[in-house]
């Protein structure tokens, strides 16, 4: 390569960071643009891309640039590239599509293979990875946030990153370990740039989330920032307004008591308001407290 290949690069790279870029996702690059104008929502196959070495340059590389020089000569790496795909479905349709594939599903394997599989949500297109849960497949307690972030998006696990370790902490110092308990998102798949999930993205998402409770059929559920609550228990109020306060939910013939709680991130931010996460940790340990029966203990 030479040095001038190499700057541009390096300019393209700079660029890339410039407008937001913080991992990749792909050993080979869509250019989501290339090859007539196709908007969102259209099937993008990269694995038929990799005999077209249009779609695997950057934008505008097929010309020469400013100054006249050729583009680099490139081929297309013989890697064999996931399929990637906008969700191309009518958000009900995708919906629908959710629930049919969420039913079957007998146990948490199935319903991960059924995610795999699953093509209606577009965050999929541009995540690197399904985040569908640590912890332990059925627990007294399970937890949702809000969606996977970078980390998660590389581990391809939910709440590893600052805000998890955050949430680890709590949850030990409540004398929980991951062996007790469930953890999840209310989307499957990171949000582009970390953005909160859209009301479309977690509704299409919904129907495996609510399959998930089913099948870990938790004592308590404990939702984790604004985003998650208002999603789950579908309510418009905010965080601050619902945190702390038991409701019921049902998912199948499961009955939940839930509770809404601040966001380990947003406690990162804001360590002053601990004290009320705690609060709520520490209401659902006693809500996780086995009751005692009547005659224990009794005259
Ligand atoms: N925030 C979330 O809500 N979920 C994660 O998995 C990580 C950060």
């Amino acid at each position: 390569m030479s040095d001038q290949d190499r700057q541009i690069l390096a300019a393209m790279l700079e660029w890339t960071l410039a407008v937001g870029a913080d991992a990749p996702v792909a050993d080979v690059a869509t250019n989501w643009l290339a090859d007539g104008q196709g908007p969102p929502g259209r099937e993008f196959d990269l694995a038929g891309a990799a005999s077209d070495t249009r779609r695997v340059m950057p934008a505008g590389a097929e010309r020469s640039d400013v100054r006249g020089h050729a583009p680099p000569t490139r081929t297309a790496p013989p890697v064999a590239a996931p399929l990637r795909k906008f969700a191309t479905a009518s958000p009900d349709a995708a919906i629908g599509a959710a629930r049919a594939a969420a039913r079957t599903a007998a146990n948490l394997d199935a319903l991960r293979t059924a995610l795999e599989t699953f093509e209606g949500c577009s965050l999929k297109a541009t995540a690197k990875s399904l985040c569908f849960y640590r912890g332990a497949p059925q627990a007294p307690l399970m937890i949702i946030g809000e969606a996977p972030g970078r980390d998660e998006d590389i581990e391809g696990k939910p709440f590893v990153g600052r805000a998890g370790q955050l949430l680890d902490r709590m949850l030990a110092a409540a004398g929980w370990s991951e062996a007790d308990i469930h953890i999840t998102n209310a989307v499957y798949w990171r949000p582009p740039g970390n953005r909160t999930p859209t009301p479309q993205e977690t509704e299409v998402c919904r129907p495996f989330l609510e399959r998930q409770i089913e099948l870990v059929a938790p004592r308590v559920l404990l939702l984790l920032g604004g985003s998650a609550a208002k999603q789950i228990l579908r309510t418009d109020e905010g965080i601050l307004k619902v945190r702390g306060k038991w409701q019921s939910l049902e998912f199948g013939q499961l009955k939940v008591p839930v509770l809404a709680s601040l966001h380990p991130a947003y406690l990162l931010r804001a360590p002053i308001a601990k004290r009320q996460a705690w609060l709520d940790f520490l209401s659902v340990r006693d809500a996780l407290k086995p009751s005692v029966p009547a005659t224990a203990g009794g005259a």
